[in-house]
């Protein structure tokens, strides 16, 4: 018994290695159940370092404490690839998905597969509408995006432009990403009223989507500032990636800082904020956000009730509080072990951390 317990673990690990390694869509194992219980899907790890840095140590770091064994797998950005994750999972036993998904389409089928052979899915950080997942882990993103709505407008009005009709231009993430739109929701609620009182100026061009590409964000902010004569006094940058991209935009044709915003409490966000290129960026605990879904995880996993706090589209849904951070408060970051003072003030970036 106990040799054959053995030889199952290491044969569902060894699947789960080559599934993971291949990406097939099409290898199916037969293992012993137990040998994985709870897989956690990432999206990427271009679109955000949040995805490296904090949501995958954290998650493991949850299962581990609890004794759970968890896979914490990312699809680099390839539906197919997330879906061949799951089928992976699956196989070898999970009984819980944490998905965060790559398109709405790809992540109904990984849910409707999951679903289909007895396991629960809980939709992470990104939830998929309409879906049959039993619960979503995430945070108040239209909170979110009202945070960088409120940061762009103090840092118009902290450098004086804010009465001189500045012009404006949005790069949101990505479509196929419901909290991309809920983002954009919070945002415009608070600049929408302003550019309908002529108090701000939407650039020209100036409200695209970006499928949440640092690269596509620096193509189409280059065009914007081409189309806008390069006067563009403010960007609603919806994460730190895309305002990393308007930062080297800017600095590749030797202008100025501008008011820019963010989200993800980056690293590379944090030193552009305390350099003077970004004004802010929305902090969202990553690890509350790990562990409040493996938890959710857990409770599934014993048959316990999940505590939900509020709905989304129907599905009861944990929402955590996000909060804004400039160079007034950043410090919090550190305090809570977030971020890391060794990651933002170091090279050049060591002066601004006195
Ligand atoms: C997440 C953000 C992230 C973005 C790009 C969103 O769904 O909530 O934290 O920056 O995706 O990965």
């Amino acid at each position: 018994m106990k040799v054959r317990s053995r030889w199952s673990l290491a044969a569902g690990i060894v699947a789960l290695a080559a599934l993971v390694a291949t990406g097939s869509a099409t290898a199916r194992v037969s293992v012993h159940k137990a040998d994985v219980q709870v897989c956690a899907l990432l999206p990427d790890t271009k679109s955000s370092t949040r995805y490296t840095l904090f949501d995958a140590p954290y998650l493991k770091a949850a299962f581990k404490k609890a004794g759970v064994s968890a896979q914490v797998l990312n699809a680099q950005g390839d539906a197919q690839r997330q879906k061949s994750q799951a089928d992976g999972c699956l196989a070898a036993g999970a009984k819980v998905i944490l998905l965060d998904e790559l398109t709405l389409a790809s992540g109904a089928a990984i849910t409707n597969d999951a679903v289909a052979q007895g396991a629960t899915v809980i939709d992470y950080d990104r939830i998929v509408p309409g879906s049959k997942a039993s619960y979503y882990v995430s945070f108040d993103n239209v909170k979110v995006g009202k945070l960088m709505g409120q940061g762009l407008v103090a840092a118009l009005r902290a450098n004086g432009m804010y009465s001189k009709h500045p012009v404006i231009a949005e790069l949101n993430g990505g479509i196929q990403d419901n909290n991309a739109k809920l983002f954009k929701q919070g945002y415009d609620s608070v600049l929408n009223p302003l550019y309908k009182k002529g108090v701000f100026k939407k650039a020209v061009a100036g409200d695209q989507w970006t499928d949440w590409d640092p690269n596509k964000g620096l193509t189409i902010f280059e065009q914007m500032l081409a189309r806008n004569g390069n006067r563009i006094d403010g960007v609603l940058a919806a994460n730190d990636g895309l305002a990393g991209a308007v930062i080297s935009a800017l600095q590749n044709h030797g202008l100025k800082p501008i008011p820019v915003t963010g989200q993800d409490a980056t690293p590379t966000g944090v030193q552009y904020i305390l350099a003077g290129w970004q004004s802010g960026t929305v902090y969202k605990s990553v690890r509350q956000e790990a562990n409040a879904a493996a938890q959710a995880a857990i409770d599934v996993l014993n048959g316990k009730p999940v505590k939900t706090n509020g709905k989304i589209s129907g599905m009861p849904s944990i929402l955590l509080t996000p909060k804004w951070v400039t160079k007034a408060n950043y410090k919090l970051l550190f305090q809570e072990g977030f971020v890391k003072r060794s990651q933002v003030c170091v090279g050049k970036y060591a002066q601004y951390c006195k």
